[in-house]
């Protein structure tokens, strides 16, 4: 049943090109426009949104922090993130045009329940993204963008975080689609790119082998950091969840741009630092700001494992470790930047001799508060 890998992570980090397609097949039409008729908000209601407030846990989590970037960016809408054990404990402000997202694969995580029938309970309209038919939170919902994962065993999560980013991506485009926003040529490119970005994930599978090599080099440190920007700084987070929970290591994701507010203090030699580098196109303000952090990181004596796009020569002089990804719109970089991530962790479990499907004090759904 693992289909002849020795883990079920290493069969879902696998499937993931699969996942992603599936999770797009039927929803884009011959004409190149977005058509989620399963999203059973109308487009009038969609049109009246003036909030977006997204809800979820964990890997979903950093899903949503990913997602806030993009549907602020496509449709002008105010976006928050919230971690759905912290929300109702705050007298969140939701109202009738609030729309709520909540994201699980599982479809049964208590603190995102609780959240999204304290959203309810508002009168906002709730939208879930999930991977389980017929489980409790797309049941309780109003709506359900199912994402086509298929089963996801392993308790550290992938497949089904690449397709929630999918998903997030599909409803901020089509939020911007039936709004008719500014971005509209925009939205037209980033689908096609969409459909394309299955393949591009399938190439960073193929040359993760130096990826594993490191990370079996690694094994007897006991920290690791990960700093990102942009869309790379959830990507971050999810990189040092993923090693928290399945290495048992010390992992820590930063803002790039934070390091001078505290966490510079931590470098010393020869720690390994991950940095996960925006696109040189697009918004290279980002970009050169990121290279001036991996060279302060670097004088320090950090060990820099820099993850950049093919063709940005800017960051060689500054990596010890380079992996390449290919090329993507910077919105979608985290569809390929987190892959490497997940093998790192994964192949960092196997050399610590940890259960990798089934890390220690752990289970897959926590219906718990
Ligand atoms: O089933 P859910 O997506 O609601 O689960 C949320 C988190 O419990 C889950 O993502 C958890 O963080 C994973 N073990 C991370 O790999």
């Amino acid at each position: 049943e693992k289909g002849g890998y020795d883990y079920f992570m290493l069969k879902e980090i696998a499937e993931q090109p699969k996942a992603v397609a599936d999770t797009l097949l039927g929803r884009i039409d011959a004409g190149g426009s977005l058509t989620l008729d399963e999203v059973r908000i109308s487009a009038a209601e969609l049109r009246e949104v003036d909030k977006v407030v997204i809800v979820a846990c964990g890997t979903a989590f950093h899903a949503g922090l990913i997602a806030k970037y993009a549907i602020e960016h496509w449709t002008r809408i105010p976006c928050e993130v919230e971690l759905a054990s912290e929300f109702r404990y705050r007298d969140p402000i939701l109202g009738k045009r609030s729309l709520v997202i909540a994201i699980s694969q599982s479809g049964e995580t208590m603190d995102t329940l609780m959240a999204l029938r304290h959203a309810r309970e508002q009168g906002s309209k709730v939208l879930a993204i999930c991977n389980t038919n017929g489980s409790t939170i797309p049941r309780e919902s109003d709506a359900v963008l199912y994402t086509h994962a298929g089963p996801e065993v392993a308790v550290a999560s992938t497949k089904a975080f690449l397709t929630q980013l999918v998903a997030c991506y599909l409803v901020a485009l089509y939020l911007g689609q039936v709004r008719g926003t500014k971005w509209g040529d925009e939205i037209g490119a980033v689908i096609r790119d969409l459909s394309q970005i299955s393949c591009e994930v399938e190439r960073v599978l193929e040359t993760m082998e130096p990826v594993r090599e490191l990370a079996r080099s690694l094994a007897d440190k006991n920290t690791v950091l990960f700093l990102g920007r942009h869309v790379g700084y959830p990507v971050a987070l999810e990189g040092a969840l993923k090693l928290k929970e399945l290495a048992y290591m010390h992992a820590e994701g930063f803002a790039a741009g934070e390091l001078k507010h505290g966490p510079i203090a931590l470098i010393e030699p020869d720690l390994p630092v991950v940095v996960v580098v925006p696109s040189p196109r697009g918004r290279s303000v980002l970009h050169d700001k990121i290279v001036s952090n991996i060279q302060e990181i670097r004088a320090r004596g950090a060990r820099t494992i820099v993850i950049a796009e093919e063709g940005d020569e800017a960051v060689v002089p500054y990596a010890d470790h380079l992996v390449r990804i290919p090329a993507t719109p910077t919105l979608l970089q985290p569809l390929v930047a987190t892959v490497p991530l997940q093998v790192f962790a994964c192949e960092l479990a196997t050399a610590r001799g940890n259960e990798v499907d089934q890390p220690r004090n752990l289970a897959k759904s926590v219906t718990v508060e």
